[in-house]
């Protein structure tokens, strides 16, 4: 308890997370994006900074204003975040994907900007490599929390996701709900772990969310002496 109190419970853990929307180009002036804030993230890594971890955020287009002392990663598509977790992931402790990550691409990129050209335009878009199921496969030790964005059904896709992507907590939230989700400055999730329901928690703060999961995250370090 005194550990805790003192803030501390992250001392010498290397966190990274990732935040943020991706944004995939069609052309120079185009792209697919979602309406990620990145706010979440953000929370999540002011928190285990605060709880004394050394933190890198990878972040995509956000509209949050970055914590003081993380080391900040600003990246665009999905690829090029998938990069940059990967080249940081053989040390780190805790990886936590907040990030709303784009599930397709368009298959072409144009170098100059597309002309209209007829009536109607159809966008050919290819499937994006999934980072978090990438890092489940290759994980060593590190302890891997996920994010799930549902409408419904939110235990069973939940639980569907942590399992096939081998992670040690998923963080879900019913981005439908008044008080989730992407926008506000408040969450309502739920945190499932290989075992099932771990704590559902009320409305609360991103900030108060961040840190329930980081205790969360903190005990499970603990407790499998990694
Ligand atoms: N994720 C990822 N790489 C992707 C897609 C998703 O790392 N290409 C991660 C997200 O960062 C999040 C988790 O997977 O931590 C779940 O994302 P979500 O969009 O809820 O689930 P998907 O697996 O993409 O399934 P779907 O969108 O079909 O529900
Ligand atoms: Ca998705």
């Amino acid at each position: 308890e005194a550990f805790f109190a003192q803030g501390n419970t992250l001392a010498g853990q290397r966190v990274l997370v990732t935040a943020g929307g991706t944004v995939e180009r069609l052309d120079p002036v185009r792209y697919l994006t979602n309406d990620s804030s990145g706010k979440m993230g953000f929370a999540i890594a002011e928190a285990a900074k605060a709880m004394g971890a050394q933190v890198t955020l990878i972040a995509g287009r956000t509209s949050a204003q970055p914590p003081a002392g993380v080391e900040l990663v600003r990246v665009e598509s999905a690829q090029q975040m998938l990069e940059a977790v990967t080249e940081r992931f053989d040390t780190a402790d805790i990886v936590v994907k907040a990030a709303a990550v784009a599930d397709y691409r368009p298959v072409k990129q144009h170098g100059q900007k597309l002309k209209k050209n007829g009536e109607s335009l159809t966008l050919e878009l290819e499937r994006t490599t999934d980072i978090l199921q990438t890092l489940g496969e290759k994980k060593k030790g590190q302890l891997l929390i996920g994010f799930a964005a549902e409408t419904e059904d939110v235990e069973r896709y939940a639980m569907d996701k942590l399992t096939r992507k081998n992670c040690d907590l998923i963080v879900a939230n019913d981005v439908g709900a008044d008080g989730a989700g992407f926008n506000g400055d408040t969450n309502i999730v739920q945190l499932y772990g290989p075992e099932g329901l771990i704590e559902s928690l009320p409305m609360l703060s991103k900030r108060e969310v961040a840190q329930r999961l980081l205790i969360h995250a903190a005990d499970r370090m603990a407790s499998t002496r990694r």
